[in-house]
């Protein structure tokens, strides 16, 4: 089984610290939720996972697969199984989604084997087809150029395309906290359940507590002032709705409260 583990990281930008401990870990075949109010470091974590280089890693590990990925650059991270969802993707003019998709299989061939040659064409086609039918989209979105001029709703079609057919260890899924709208919050939610299998480890990242009424999760954490303040099963994501994050606050930091 693949796991990553978080062990007490510290990170930041420009000397500030956003990070302040986290201890988190996900396995293949588990699902689980982080939530939390805006500015808590949910999206940070997301980024420091996939190296963004604009983050510094003062304190503590991330371990994939066995290994402290820490040295590791973004895409030598995803050619072993990471995959980060970007809350706001590039457009790539003249490149269409199957032939960024091929592409991008093919890297991760090439991280698994040097001599691998490359997925055949009609293999790839097959499997995009598989894939496009198991998310309920239309083949004509893979002649399309990536990203340019896709709706917020297509740009996530886009990424969990992307997520089903890279075939990641562990995803990592960034919601928007811009209230981009149901729509999409449904397709990554219908793609993620589509996608659940035991191969596969979620870790969904949202301050929306209604993206729980569409994915179920196995695990839910609540992230305060960038650390897990609580941890839990989906009955953690019903004191939620319930009761917001205030009683959390209280319990994880009474001075201020
Ligand atoms: N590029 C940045 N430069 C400076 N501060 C940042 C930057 N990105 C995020 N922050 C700060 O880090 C904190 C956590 O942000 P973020 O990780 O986006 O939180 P969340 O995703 O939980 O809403 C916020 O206080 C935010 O202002
Ligand atoms: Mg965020």
């Amino acid at each position: 089984m693949s796991e990553i583990v978080i062990n007490n990281l510290h990170a930041g930008i420009d000397g500030n610290e956003i990070l302040k401990g986290v201890n988190l870990e996900v396995e293949q075949g588990e699902v689980h939720a982080l939530m939390g109010p805006n500015g808590t470091g949910k999206s940070t974590l997301a980024y420091v996972l996939m190296g963004h280089p604009k983050y510094e890693v003062t304190d503590g590990e991330i371990i994939f697969k066995g290994e402290n990925i820490l040295e590791l650059e973004p895409d030598e991270r995803a050619r072993i199984g990471l995959f980060l969802a970007f809350q706001y993707p590039v457009a790539i003019p003249g490149v269409s989604v199957a032939n960024f998709l091929r592409t991008a299989i093919n890297a991760r061939r090439k991280a698994d084997n040097p001599a691998d040659k490359g997925i055949p064409i009609p293999e790839f086609r097959k499997m995009l087809k598989e894939k496009m039918d198991l998310l309920k989209m239309d083949h004509a979105f893979a002649g399309r150029y990536l990203n340019e001029g896709f709706s917020g709703g297509e740009k996530k079609r886009a990424e969990i395309l992307q997520m089903a057919t890279l075939q990641p260890e562990i995803a990592i899924l960034d919601e928007t906290d811009s209230g981009l709208d149901i729509d999409a919050l449904r397709i990554v939610s219908d793609g993620v359940n589509a996608l659940r299998s035991e191969d596969l480890g979620v870790l969904v990242i949202t301050h929306y507590q209604r993206i729980l009424n569409y994915i179920k999760p196995d695990f839910v954490h609540i992230m305060l002032d960038g650390r897990i303040a609580e941890s839990g099963g989906p009955e953690l994501a019903l004191t939620l709705e319930e009761q917001g994050y205030d009683w959390l606050r209280e319990k994880f930091n009474p001075v201020s409260a």
